[in-house]
């Protein structure tokens, strides 16, 4: 095998879309939280999307097993750098949302929602421990996703050695 298979391929893209997405929505309610306007859609809609980011990672696994996943590149330390880089992703993709789950149950957002009242919704989060996670799971994803996606892109225009194309749709003859 030389290429991931389709749907690896596919879930793969679709968590980039959905993280981009669950950034932007988690920003935007910690911005509607500092000045008392959060909603308690905001939190179902970004608590939807990020929780399907974990989905997609389960489905990975499940995929990964049944399907196996090409060589490695190399053996040079880099590319052993670029494997460990990737179980450090898997490992955000998992406490990511699981933190972010950890908010809703240890605050007062779980209370807020099952009551459908968003009065009672926290303006500060001082002291729940999983938020504090959360936020640090986010500057590692950030920077994880970073170093993958330059490793990414010196395969493609300093080594030329058509490591992308492992990660796309099209088939290599
Ligand atoms: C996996 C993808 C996810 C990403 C990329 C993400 C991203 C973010 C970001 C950027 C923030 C703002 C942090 C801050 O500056 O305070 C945030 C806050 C939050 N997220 Fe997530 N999140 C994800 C998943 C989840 C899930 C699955 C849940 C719940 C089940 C969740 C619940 C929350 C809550 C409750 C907050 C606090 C909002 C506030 O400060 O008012 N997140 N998230
Ligand atoms: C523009 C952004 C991205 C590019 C260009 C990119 C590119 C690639 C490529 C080419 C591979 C195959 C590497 C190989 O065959 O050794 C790969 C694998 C991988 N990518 Fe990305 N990726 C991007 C974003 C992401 C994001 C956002 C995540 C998750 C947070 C992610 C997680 C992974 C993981 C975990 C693997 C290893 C797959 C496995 O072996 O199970 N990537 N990526």
């Amino acid at each position: 095998m030389t290429q991931y298979t389709k749907r690896i391929v596919i879930v793969h893209w679709l968590t980039l879309a959905l993280l981009v997405a669950a950034w932007f929505l988690g920003d935007t309610l910690a911005e509607a939280t500092d000045d008392g306007r959060a909603t308690l859609a905001g939190y179902i809609v970004h608590s939807l999307v990020g929780g399907t980011v974990l989905l997609f990672t389960l489905l990975r696994f499940y995929f990964r097993s049944k399907d196996g996943i090409p060589a490695p590149v190399g053996q040079s330390p880099m590319d052993k750098v670029a494997t460990g880089v990737h179980y450090l992703l898997y490992t955000v993709l998992f406490l990511l949302p699981a933190s972010g789950l950890a908010i809703i149950l240890t605050s007062k957002v779980g209370a807020a929602l099952l009551a459908g009242d968003a009065t009672l919704l926290p303006r500060k989060f001082h002291g729940v421990f999983a938020h504090e996670v959360h936020e640090m799971m986010v500057t590692a994803l950030i920077v994880l996703v970073v170093v993958h996606m330059l490793g990414a892109l010196k395969h493609q225009f300093i080594m030329k050695d058509g490591l992308m194309s492992r990660m796309s749709l099209r088939k290599k003859d």
